[in-house]
């Protein structure tokens, strides 16, 4: 499904096969590394007088390292990541040339050699498809597209009032500068952005695992009126890189869905070799604020191609970092299917994403299916279990004994 492969989506139960198993279990203690915090920090960079603040800038700094997010709807919404190896790079900003018609050198970072990777993303349209008759769940296309919404012809709020330095966040919410039929008279496309000073998963699902080094998107479409009874929506998403060849889509399949019920795969595109860039999601969006089972639905993508810069609406921030010479990307996400929940239910729909650099965050098997799997090896397992339990318990009992004395 998304990425392309075999269907990985379902709700009845799986069974893995013992080659995936035996990589979980490998992998099972990566995820427990990764403890590094960062300090991070939110800030808006005022623009011009009269235009609304839209320049959002993420400032993640560790020992020997920084990671700067630049988010902005100046344009189609989009997003600018680069990394460095000093704690003490800044994001240098000259709105002037930002905002003229050759925006090149606009946005930098500084100092230039510290730099050790760089990329970017585009949400360049709103994609809506008339699903109505398209009974074959297993159809490769999600329907007669209708006129996509492009973002760059979207009004974008002042993202000021959003933003939330407690929870590192802040939201770029927009609706189409022409909306002849009054589609989001009542109704809004949010990108909430959010950013993290230590790992961990947020409580609303699919509960990414996330680290310092990472950023979340969350994409929501909530009350505009769909063009038709049974529209299906998607996004087109363009990918920024100095190589020619487009990022890498990856399928990662786990037999364990606690965090994310009854998804059994992650999704990511990677950059190039690490350094690089990752963007990482789970198959699912939601079709309720409250995301749960039954408000569901399965997230596909498309494989990524090659794009002429001339067919893309241009974003000034990304012109401004990386010059006019670059390769894009683009492929296309479509939430929902034809049957069960769907965006007509309540108007809603969400969808979340990381970004980050380095090597993306792997989930370990969690406790319960850690559980599981105890019991599923039996007596013997269990005793030895057991057997490590006392050892660790005397060892504790021994380490508050001495620091008594
Ligand atoms: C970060 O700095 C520490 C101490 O100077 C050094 O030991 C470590 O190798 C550095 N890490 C990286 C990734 O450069
Ligand atoms: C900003 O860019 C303009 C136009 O390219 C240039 O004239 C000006 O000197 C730049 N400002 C700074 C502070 O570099
Ligand atoms: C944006 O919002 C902030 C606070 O809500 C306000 O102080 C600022 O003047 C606004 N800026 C513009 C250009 O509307
Ligand atoms: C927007 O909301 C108002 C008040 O709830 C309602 O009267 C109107 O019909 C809605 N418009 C659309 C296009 O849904
Ligand atoms: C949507 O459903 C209503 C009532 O079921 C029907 O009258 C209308 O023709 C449908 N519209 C489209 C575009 O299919
Ligand atoms: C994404 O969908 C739009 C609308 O259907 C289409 O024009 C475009 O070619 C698609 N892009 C990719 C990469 O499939």
């Amino acid at each position: 499904m998304c990425g392309g492969g075999e269907p990985l989506w379902g709700w009845g139960p799986r069974v893995p096969s013992p080659l995936l198993l035996l990589s979980l279990l490998s992998t099972a203690p990566l995820g427990l590394l990764g403890e590094e915090t960062r300090q991070v920090s939110l800030e808006v960079i005022p623009g011009w007088p009269g235009l609304p603040q839209n320049l959002l800038h993420i400032r993640a700094v560790g020992t020997n390292s920084t990671l700067h997010y630049v988010w902005s709807s100046l344009g189609p919404p989009a997003v600018v990541l680069v990394a460095t190896n000093t704690p003490n790079s800044v994001l240098n900003v000259n709105w002037s040339r930002l905002l003229s018609p050759e925006p090149d050198g606009g946005l930098m970072v500084l100092p230039e050699d510290s730099i050790q990777f760089s990329s970017a993303l585009i949400f360049t349209r709103l994609l809506e498809f008339d699903n109505t008759n398209m009974f074959d769940a297993a159809a490769e296309t999600p329907g007669k597209p209708y006129p996509p919404y492009s973002l760059a012809e979207f009004s974008w709020n002042n993202i000021t009032g959003s933003l939330d330095p407690a929870t590192l966040s802040a939201t770029f919410q927009g609706r189409p500068v022409n909306d002849p039929t009054g589609a989001f008279a009542n109704g809004s496309l949010a990108f909430k952005v959010q950013a993290f000073s230590r790992s961990g998963r947020p409580a609303q699902p699919p509960r990414l695992l996330h680290t310092s080094d990472t950023c979340q998107l969350e994409v929501a479409l909530v009350g505009a009126s769909p063009r038709g009874n049974h529209s299906l929506f998607g996004l087109e998403v363009v990918t920024v890189g100095q190589s020619p060849d487009c990022p890498s889509m990856q399928e990662q399949h786990s037999i364990d869905d606690e965090y994310a019920p009854a998804v059994f795969q992650l999704d990511q595109l990677l950059w190039g070799s690490l350094p690089s860039g990752f963007v990482q999601w789970r198959p699912v969006a939601f079709s309720q604020k409250q995301g749960s089972r039954e408000s569901a639905l399965p997230c596909q993508a498309s494989p990524l191609h090659p794009i002429l810069a001339y067919s893309l609406p241009q974003s000034p921030i990304v012109q401004a970092f990386f010059g006019s010479q670059n390769n894009f990307c683009s492929f296309n996400l479509t939430f929902g299917a034809s049957t069960g929940p769907g965006y007509w239910d309540q108007h809603y729909l969400s969808w979340s994403m990381l970004l980050g650099v380095g090597s993306p965050p792997m989930d370990a098997l969690s406790p319960l299916i850690l559980g599981i799997m105890a019991v599923a090896l039996g007596a013997p397992g269990l005793m030895l279990l057991g057997g490590g339990l006392v050892l660790l318990l005397h060892h504790k009992q021994c380490s508050e004994y001495q620091s008594i004395n």
